[in-house]
């Protein structure tokens, strides 16, 4: 049951944010604009967001320049990985399950090999875990590009940014980055509180990846409600 719950809800995922970041329209309803387009770098972007570095031609979605980082870190991940060689390829589907394959390789050859540079990928992840609370707080405005409005939007956009925060600073390569290569932890106090506040949120890093990949296409999902004008924002102030 497990790899085909993981399967079906993977897939749902997949389908839902491939429509999303083609549709190349319904991502920004002032102030907010949705996570699957932020940052948006090219002039063609919907109202006014993030500073723009290009025009791009109009028929491709500003989505398309940045998906391959999102998507290279979910790829990539420890959990993920664990996720999809399980559900998808069966390769084993769980722990004491024979392998299907004659032979196991692991993640020894290419292009499994690429695995490694996840490493990478989570540098990125952590600018735009910058940039998404840049977009959170500028939600802090109202149309008119005043201070001091908080809408519903507003919180869904802010959560988001933190549940994808801590799925980063969860990942298994960020508690390598904070502690690792030391041989004496005594000499290095601070990083070593920090490594065991990172070692805390590893432990749950498989919650985080699920939570905020929720969090990251309902936030979207309440964005594209508002610009096809289906709902209106809740406004607290
Ligand atoms: Fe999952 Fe790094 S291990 S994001």
């Amino acid at each position: 049951m497990q790899p085909l719950v993981t399967v079906v809800v993977l897939v749902l995922f997949i389908a839902y944010s491939t429509f999303r970041a083609f549709q190349n329209a319904h991502y920004y309803a002032s102030p907010y604009i949705s996570p699957f387009y932020s940052p948006c770098i090219t002039t063609r972007c919907e109202g006014d967001s993030f500073p723009e570095f290009f025009t791009g031609p109009s028929w491709i979605s500003p989505a398309l320049y940045i998906l391959v980082l999102p998507l290279g870190i979910r790829l990539t991940c420890y959990y993920y990985r664990k996720a999809y060689y399980r559900s998808f390829w069966l390769s084993p589907p769980a722990c004491a399950v024979a392998e299907p394959h004659r032979r196991y390789t692991g993640e020894t050859r290419l292009p499994l090999l690429g695995q490694n540079i996840h490493r990478y990928f989570l540098y990125a992840a952590l600018l735009f875990n910058v940039i998404l609370f840049y977009e959170a707080f500028r939600g802090f405005r109202d149309e008119t590009g005043e201070w001091g409005h908080m809408g519903l939007g507003t919180l869904i956009l802010l959560a988001n940014a933190v549940l994808l925060f801590m799925y980063s600073i969860s990942c298994h390569s960020c508690r390598h980055i904070v502690g690792g290569r030391l041989n004496h932890f005594s000499r290095h106090p601070l990083r070593y509180k920090a490594w065991t506040w990172v070692s805390k949120q590893n432990a749950r890093h498989m919650q985080y990846a699920w939570i905020s990949l929720f969090g990251v296409a309902f936030a979207d999902f309440y964005v594209f409600l508002l610009a096809t004008g289906t709902i209106t924002d809740l406004r607290f102030f």
